[in-house]
């Protein structure tokens, strides 16, 4: 595949320009000592462009970070989530936004919001820059969120494709499910 055969989807002005949004409503919402939780590895550029956007906002939140992992090297999501990485330290009690890519399934950002609600942190709230409703499984409540899409694959700002195009500055379709290849688990 060749990024001919990626159209873009997001442009880098129309990521930050929705990520600046993103921070405002947040900013309007949410305690200026927020706690940011990122679902690594797919959120690393989405946090690195929203807290510096928080920044500009008036906001000082703190950041950490989760390794979950649910797909394999396909693109669709294995239905079962495994903790990779856990927040270090004493979380309870506080203001917490949980930060990811995108929302799939929503087993993901429910398999964390069960996790830190363990931890008897303070309020969970839940921000995605991508929202993929149509493949849901669990009800997740998404609190913030970018870009809604249809039951498109995609890549690029974090996302990968089978571990590849992370590195994209801007969001690319990859395929439809009509034309991607079979998940290997
Ligand atoms: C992807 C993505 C989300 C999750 C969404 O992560 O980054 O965290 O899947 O899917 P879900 O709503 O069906 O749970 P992945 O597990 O592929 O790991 P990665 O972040 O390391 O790429």
């Amino acid at each position: 595949m060749t990024m001919a055969d990626m159209p873009v989807l997001f442009d880098e002005a129309a990521i930050a320009q929705r990520v600046d949004e993103l921070a405002a409503d947040i900013a309007r919402r949410l305690p200026k000592d927020l706690l940011i939780v990122g679902l690594l590895k797919g959120s690393f550029v989405f946090v690195a462009d929203l807290v510096r956007a928080l920044h500009r906002r008036g906001l000082a939140p703190q950041v950490e970070f989760m390794r979950l992992s649910s797909y394999g090297l396909g693109t669709t999501s294995g239905g079962e989530v495994h903790l990779l990485g856990d927040v270090p330290g004493d979380v309870s009690g506080r203001a917490v936004l949980l930060v990811d890519d995108i929302v799939d399934t929503g087993q993901s950002l429910t398999y964390a919001m069960a996790l830190l609600d363990q931890r008897e942190v303070g309020r969970i709230s839940t921000c995605a820059l991508i929202d993929k409703p149509s493949r849901r499984r669990v009800t997740v409540r998404l609190d913030f969120k970018g870009f809604t899409i249809g039951d498109l694959f995609i890549a690029g700002y974090g996302i990968d494709y089978a571990e590849r195009y992370r590195e994209l500055p801007f969001i690319v379709t990859v395929s439809t499910p009509a034309t991607a290849p079979d998940k290997e688990a």
